[in-house]
């Protein structure tokens, strides 16, 4: 019985580290075994549910912000059976999450009938036209899906999708998010006002909706997620790659640098002061980020605490390390074991 092995092995984990009776803890099991026999799945409880989703983050290889792993919080919206009901949590998520800059770490778990179309529940439209794409290319798919559905964007390069989400195999419905609850932050530079010519700006809160979230072996397919922003997320690749906003050039040329030869350097001077204006932007606005330096430092106290209670650390370097300056901090010098541990939270195929 694979499905009961799943279980056990979460059970024994998640229980041990709760620090529960044995007693318990067979209990737990018993009763799971029967449940499985009986209806070939099994509930867990909130605790588990709780924890499993705080284990998983922690087992999140590429994820270089673990160290704050227990302080996720997980709202419980399993009950729920609506398309309409699931929008209210997602906006209660949105409003948690953001809590007015002052970022909190959350997830909302729902039944896994649902599903959620959206990469991010707050994320920017992209545009294919004549005139090459207006928005973010990352969304360009996605976004003619929202068309098809019937809702139409203002087409200017930041315009907030809606959120479609899914029970079942029923048709996807689509709901705009109400304006009040999308915190955004201008971007502009503390010693180059001409920074505001580029008129960029970005969302605070990075929750992702497209992955699931496996426990015991339940698997969880709508389960939005969120941290903060690290700089580098939103400076140098979001902004910066050739394949997103690619603004390099542009802030190259604001600043006087020579673009003609790839080696006067100008791409990387760019792309720092790229990632200084985001980090100020946020910072000024009172909206959590954290910088790469900060961040490495924080996953090398992580490294340790998870070294001290003996259990042992797993991470993906290609992801760890920073796309700005790697080499300055620790995580590129070292080597980090690939091999993935559950609960965690995994890629799922596209449902459009
Ligand atoms: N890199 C993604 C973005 O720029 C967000 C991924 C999750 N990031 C995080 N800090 N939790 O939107």
């Amino acid at each position: 019985m694979q499905k009961y092995d799943e279980a056990r092995e979460f059970i024994l984990k998640c229980y041990r580290e709760l620090e529960k009776s044995v007693e318990e803890t067979q209990d737990r099991l018993a009763v799971i075994k029967e449940s499985l026999m009986q209806k070939a799945t099994y509930e867990l409880t909130y605790e588990e549910l709780e924890h499993g989703a705080r284990m998983a983050w922690r087992n999140s290889n590429r994820c270089i912000g673990r160290l704050f792993w227990k302080s996720l919080n997980v709202f419980d919206e399993r009950h729920l059976t609506k398309a309409s009901e699931m929008v209210k949590a997602l906006y209660r998520h949105i409003e948690f999450a953001t809590n007015e800059g002052k970022i909190r770490p959350t997830i909302t778990v729902f039944n896994p009938r649902m599903r959620i179309w959206n990469h991010q529940l707050i994320r920017y439209a992209g545009y294919e036209t004549k005139r090459g794409i207006i928005g973010d290319p990352h969304s360009v798919a996605f976004t003619r899906v929202c068309e098809e559905l019937g809702w139409s964007g203002k087409r200017t390069p930041f315009d907030v999708l809606p959120l479609v989400v899914q029970i079942n195999s029923e048709q996807p419905v689509c709901f705009s998010i109400p304006d009040e609850l999308i915190l955004e932050v201008d971007i502009h530079h503390p010693y180059y006002p001409q920074f505001e010519e580029l008129g960029l700006k970005w969302y605070t809160v990075p929750m992702i909706a497209d992955m699931a979230l496996e426990i015991g072996g339940l698997r969880f397919s709508a389960a939005p997620f969120n941290g903060w922003y690290m700089e580098t997320e939103i400076g140098a690749r979001n902004f910066a790659d050739v394949t997103r906003y690619n603004m390099l050039p542009k802030v190259a040329s604001l600043i006087g640098l020579d673009t003609k030869s790839d080696a006067s350097l100008w791409r990387d001077r760019a792309l720092i002061e790229l990632n200084i204006a985001v980090l100020q932007s946020f910072k000024k606005s009172g909206v959590t980020i954290v910088d790469h330096h900060t961040a490495a430092k924080q996953f090398g106290r992580f490294e340790q605490t998870e070294m001290d209670v003996g259990r042992e650390l797993t991470g993906d370097w290609t992801w760890l390390i920073s796309p700005v300056s790697p080499s300055t901090t620790h995580i590129f010098h070292r080597h980090y074991d690939n091999k993935v541990v559950k609960p965690n939270y995994s890629q799922q195929e596209n449902p459009f």
